[in-house]
Parts: structure tokens; C-alpha cells; sequence
């Protein structure tokens, strides 16, 4: 069964939320409802108690001052919906702020979140309120409308809340999408390797990890069990995702090959180092008497290379390929040298798409020669797009264990 919170905010479309819960019980799901104090103004809690079957939440404290259990609400939903979500709603969440129940269980939830904003359209339209929505989009959290039409404030345009059938929808549409790798076993790998020079120094790149903690986030929320191996990065892991942190090409591989061989896909998405310093020096190295300092790299193993001529029958295999022209002619050569099921390409050179970026624009090559160009979109929303290809392509069940 799936466990859903259920938000609902002050805003007039508050009555339509009703049915929306109504119709996601029907549907077998299990529905807390969470409401704001401004939000009980408008329809009694004794309403939402009666369609979900279930007790709801306002306050932070119950009857008898006791403190609701709100990191359980937020730990054991499978999805959080806040229908309407005002503006104000969008603000506090956009900015971690938690001063109620609902706002506190959507910071500490790590399940999915799906918002129905609804508000008036300049409210809709104002820079604060579309800055929130793109800081939220940006961050994975889906959203369903709002539509234009008639308001409650009785001006026309953008800012009516979805319907309920198309917020249950969406609901579903989430569902069936996180499922999608339950009982696989998925590696990701993220960052960029770190090769000592001495001591305090090392060589390194700008890659910030945050395309492959999305990735790992994204694999885990569609069922997967998965294993982030990790260069260092400032980043959380996503929540029920081992973590294996390394520093060097070297540490990478070798945590890569002990866990590749029992997963049904390994997603390189680590920017790993090309060539690290022949020898680490013990002792900083130091500048007295030196005008120069020449450093001798050698190739670092090439993981995918090897990942790639050793894999099992089935597993799927996505490399990345980080160009800075030429991206298609490259990208395809890479394709194919690679052996690789997807190739991600992307251009670094673009602004404010990939490295170190919140947002990418990529192609996306197949083993069978079709490609897909897809549009600048958040690192989130690609992320799922890309496991949802991985998905695809593992279809049947999960591969034998060895
Ligand atoms: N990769 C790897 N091991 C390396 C270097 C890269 O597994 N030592 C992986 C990356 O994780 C990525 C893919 O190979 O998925 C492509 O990396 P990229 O640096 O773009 O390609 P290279 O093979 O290094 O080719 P070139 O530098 O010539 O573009």
C-alpha cells in the first residue's frame, strides 16, 4: 500500500483537496492529512478526517501538548503532496524553512514530493515566486499545474490549482515511475577523482558530483538498491543509498569492481581523472631552489574500458562523455569505443549547464545508433529520465546474483 501526507494550505482551492484525497483512498493508497491553521479556516479538519479514514494533523503538539511524531510522517510516506500550495508554502519550502507541522514534515521527508500550487496570477508571476519555483523544480520536486482559467480572486489567468483527477494522476504517474527499479541493483559513481601530488596537493577537476547524487537519488526513489561510490564532494547522500567515498582513479576502481559484478546496471557518471603523478611525493614538495617544476602523469585505468569487456550478460552499462565541441561526432565515436548501452553526452562549455551547474542539456546515444536531444532541464529531472532509459533497457526481472 502506498502511504501518502497529504498537505493542504490556506488557500481557497482547499475544497477541491477533499476529493483529490478521497479519490487517492479509493485508489488504495493510505492518506494523512496535514493541514495548515489557515487551511482548517476554510475546511474543517473533521472533513479530511472522514474521506481518509484517518486522523489529521495541524499542530506541531497534540490535544494533550504532546509532540506530534512528525519525522515518522515524514520518514514512512512514499510521497508528500501539498495541494494547494500557496505562495507562501513554495517560499518556506524553497528556503528550508519549517514552522508548522506540514513545512517541518516536508524538510525532513526524503520521499517524493509532489506540489499543486495554487494563488492569484500575479502572485504566480511575481520573480520571488517563480525564483522558489525554479529553486524547488531544480531540486526534484514535481509539480502538477497550476492551469489558467478564472481565480478566486476574481481575475483571469495563471494560478488556478489543478484538479483533483489531474493532481491523483500525476500522484500515480509518480508512483508508477518510482517502481520502475524495484529488486535491480544499480552502481553509481560521482565526482571527481583527486590525485596526490604531495601531501596537500593534488590534481583534480571541476566536476561538483551533483549529476550523479541525482542519479543515485533518482535509481533509489524508483526502487533500486544502490551504491554511490563517491569522489569528494560537498553533497548529502540521498537517503537508503550506500555510500563508498574514494579519492583517487585508482580507489575508484577498485571499489567500482568489487560491487559492479552483482548489479543489473553501473552508471559512470564520475569525471575520473585521465592521468595521475607517476609517484605521490612523502613531503610537501617545496618552491625553494626551484624555477620550474615538471610533473609526470601516467594513465589511470580506464574503469568503463574495463567495466565494459568484463560485464555480464545483461547488465547495462551508461557512460558519460564530457566534450567541449564537436559534442555529437565525438559522442558518437565515444559510443562505440566505449561499448557502452547509453552514452550522456554534454557540452561543459555551455553556460550554466554541467559542470558544477544545477542544470544540463544532453544527448542521449544509444547502443542502437538512435539519439535524443533533450532540452537545458534540472540535473533531477534528467537524472530520472536517464534511469527511467536504464529501466527500459533492464525491462524483465532483476539479474541472478553471483
Ligand atoms: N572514465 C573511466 N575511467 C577513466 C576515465 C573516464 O571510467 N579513467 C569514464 C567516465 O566516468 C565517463 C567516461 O569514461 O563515463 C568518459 O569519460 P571522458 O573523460 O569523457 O572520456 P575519455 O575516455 O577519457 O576520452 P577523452 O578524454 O579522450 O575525451
Amino acid at each position: 500500500m502506498n502511504h501518502i501526507v497529504f498537505g493542504v494550505t490556506g488557500g481557497i482551492a482547499a475544497y477541491k483537496a477533499v476529493e483529490a484525497v478521497r479519490q487517492l483512498v479509493l485508489r488504495g493508497c493510505d492518506v494523512k492529512v496535514v493541514m495548515t491553521e489557515h487551511a482548517t479556516r476554510l475546511v474543517g479538519p473533521e472533513t479530511f478526517r472522514a474521506v481518509s479514514g484517518n486522523p489529521v494533523a495541524v499542530s506541531l503538539f497534540d490535544a494533550e501538548g504532546k509532540p506530534i511524531e512528525h519525522i515518522y510522517l515524514a520518514r514512512d510516506a512514499d510521497l508528500v503532496i501539498v495541494a494547494p500550495a500557496t505562495a507562501n508554502l513554495l517560499a518556506k519550502m524553497a528556503h528550508g524553512i519549517a514552522d508548522d507541522l506540514l513545512t517541518t514534515t516536508l524538510l525532513a521527508t526524503r520521499a517524493p514530493v509532489l506540489l499543486a500550487p495554487a494563488m492569484n496570477n500575479l502572485m504566480y508571476r511575481h520573480p520571488a515566486t517563480q525564483h522558489n519555483l525554479r529553486l524547488l523544480r531544480e531540486r526534484g520536486v514535481h509539480f502538477v499545474g497550476p492551469e489558467s482559467g478564472a481565480l478566486a480572486c476574481g481575475e483571469e489567468g495563471e494560478g488556478r490549482m489543478a484538479e483533483p483527477q489531474q493532481i491523483v494522476d500525476a500522484a500515480m504517474g509518480i508512483f508508477a515511475l518510482e517502481g520502475d527499479l524495484s529488486g535491480k541493483r544499480v552502481l553509481v559513481t560521482a565526482g571527481g577523482t583527486r590525485e596526490p601530488l604531495d601531501p596537500v596537493r593534488y590534481i583534480g577537476n571541476r566536476s561538483s558530483g551533483k549529476m550523479g547524487y541525482a542519479l543515485a537519488a533518482a535509481s533509489r526513489r524508483m526502487g533500486a538498491e544502490v551504491t554511490l561510490v563517491s569522489g569528494p564532494t560537498h553533497l548529502q547522500p540521498p537517503a537508503g543509498v550506500e555510500l563508498v567515498r574514494v579519492e583517487t582513479a585508482a580507489e575508484m576502481r577498485e571499489a567500482v569492481m568489487a560491487v559492479a559484478p552483482g548489479c543489473d546496471a553501473v552508471i559512470m557518471a564520475a569525471a575520473v581523472a585521465d592521468f595521475a603523478p607517476r609517484e605521490s611525493s612523502g613531503d610537501k614538495i617545496k618552491r625553494r631552489g626551484k624555477e620550474s617544476l615538471t610533473l609526470e602523469l601516467v594513465r589511470t585505468p580506464d574503469i568503463l574500458g574495463e567495466l565494459s569487456e568484463g560485464r555480464a550478460a545483461g547488465q547495462v552499462l551508461v557512460g558519460f562523455a564530457a566534450e567541449t565541441g564537436d559534442l555529437l561526432a565525438r559522442a558518437r565515436e565515444k559510443l562505440g569505443a566505449k561499448g557502452v548501452d547509453i552514452l550522456v553526452a554534454n557540452d561543459v562549455s555551455l553556460p550554466g549547464s554541467g559542470f558544477d551547474a544545477d542544470y544540463n542539456r544532453a544527448v542521449l546515444l544509444f547502443r542502437d545508433g538512435t539519439e535524443r536531444a533533450l532540452d537545458l532541464m534540472p540535473k533531477a529531472e534528467l537524472a530520472a529520465l536517464i534511469m527511467r532509459e536504464v529501466a527500459g533497457l533492464l525491462g524483465g526481472k532483476a539479474r541472478e546474483r553471483p
